[in-house]
């Protein structure tokens, strides 16, 4: 399956790579796509994507675990935000906005993000297909 986007200097091909029922809110799953390792993450029902490599030392980033977002205004003071928005590279810990791919102390790093969308190919098929555009 393929798609040019008309009028755009970009192209991209889509990818149906798992059922909506694979990846429930709190989920993720890694996919191959475009000869790409991606990582594919569901945040209140919302799909996002972004390639399995850090732009640190190329880990595997999309392994790492998904966290919330810690705020704090001052030694013993802080507050969790975000639950489940924010992925913690496994080798160095560094932390990534699952929404963005941008690092969370410097945003101008950043890993490649991918649009997501959600759907129906067969009309009997009740459970939409997740498809990544790369
Ligand atoms: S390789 Fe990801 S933080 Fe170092």
């Amino acid at each position: 399956m393929s798609e040019a986007v008309v009028g755009s200097r970009v192209q991209t091909q889509k990818y149906a790579v798992a059922k909506v029922s694979e990846i429930p809110p709190g989920g993720k799953k890694i996919v191959e796509a475009g000869g790409r390792s991606i990582g594919v993450f569901n945040i209140g029902g919302e799909f996002y994507a972004l390639r399995n490599v850090c732009p640190h030392k190329g880990a595997e980033l999309c392994k790492g675990q998904v966290k919330p977002y810690i705020n704090s205004s001052g030694p013993g003071d802080f507050t969790y935000e975000r639950e489940g928005e924010i992925l913690r590279c496994p080798w160095h810990a560094y932390e990534f906005d699952i929404k963005t791919g941008c690092m969370i102390v410097d945003p101008v790093m950043r890993t490649k993000s991918y649009e997501v969308t959600v759907e129906k190919f067969d009309v009997t098929v009740e459970d939409g297909e997740v498809v990544v555009h790369v």
